[in-house]
């Protein structure tokens, strides 16, 4: 990256009165700038969703089921990113994003089952590229409104042909009926223009809770087929089985 002296703040702008050229010649670096940054949060949101990949595969090659059902990867928009820095008043400059927008990448990981959540985090964080910055559990501890998700604040190292930089990336990690509920409160929230209600959000925190119990049904189930002494299967012979069956 380049030096501190070598990058111009967007409000200095301003400051270079009507001498146009100049104000293109700082327009124009600035966006050679914005351009670079966006290019390396796209690639460190990329080699994120790659380690989920491979975690996934590895774990359906040995134990014959996927805990990671989906994943999705977004880049924040220009205009959010404004939006937020504005919202906290700090200034809209290259370095602001870079300290303050922790979620410019975003990558979700949807799991199957809550004990997925925990196992396919921690052999994420267990990687040692991966520096955790925060870590928000939503699950142990849910928000007021009933929202669960595992939320993770990372740097990885992306290496670029003369350079190494680290880069922020946020990881959610939840099961596919938190993620339902999630995903149709903002939708809900959004249709009623943000109104707070109180039947609307005593509905959807039931709904939260409802969703959770299901969860942990589904665990239970899952626990008590895999704990059956009748299927008295060696873990060697039903991987055999299972990797020929793949081939
Ligand atoms: P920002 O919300 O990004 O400003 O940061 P924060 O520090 O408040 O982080 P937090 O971990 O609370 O939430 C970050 C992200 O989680 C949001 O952008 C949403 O994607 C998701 N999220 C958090 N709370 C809720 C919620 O109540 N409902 C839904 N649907 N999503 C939520
Ligand atoms: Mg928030």
């Amino acid at each position: 990256m380049n030096n501190e002296k070598d990058r111009f703040p967007i409000r200095e702008l301003l400051e270079v009165g009507d001498n146009i050229q100049e104000i293109g010649k700082r327009l124009a670096w600035n966006m050679v700038q914005y351009k670079e940054l966006q290019m390396a949060y796209d690639c460190a949101m990329r080699e994120v969703r790659t380690k989920f990949e491979v975690l996934n595969a590895e774990f359906d090659l040995k134990h014959s089921r996927n805990p990671i059902s989906a994943i999705h990867t977004r880049l924040k928009s220009t205009h959010s990113i404004i939006e937020k820095l504005k919202k906290r008043g700090a200034p809209i400059t290259l370095e602001a994003v870079e300290e303050q927008v922790t979620d410019l990448a975003g990558v979700r990981i949807i799991c199957s089952y809550i004990d997925d959540v925990y196992s396919i985090a921690n052999a994420f964080l267990r990687q040692d590229d991966i520096t955790l910055i925060t870590a928000k559990d939503y699950i142990k501890e849910p928000k007021k409104n009933g929202y669960r998700s595992l939320h993770l604040i990372v740097s990885v190292p992306v290496f670029f042909s003369d350079s190494r930089r680290e880069v922020k990336v946020e990881v959610q990690i939840r099961t596919v009926a938190m993620d339902f509920w999630a995903s149709l409160e903002h939708e809900i929230r959004y249709k009623n223009g943000g109104k707070e209600e109180a039947w609307l959000s005593e509905e959807l925190k039931e709904c939260a809770e409802t969703v959770a119990k299901a969860d942990e049904q589904m665990l239970s189930i899952r626990e008590r087929v895999e704990a059956d002494p009748e299927k008295d299967e060696s873990e060697l012979s039903r991987r055999i089985k299972a990797t020929l069956k793949k081939m």
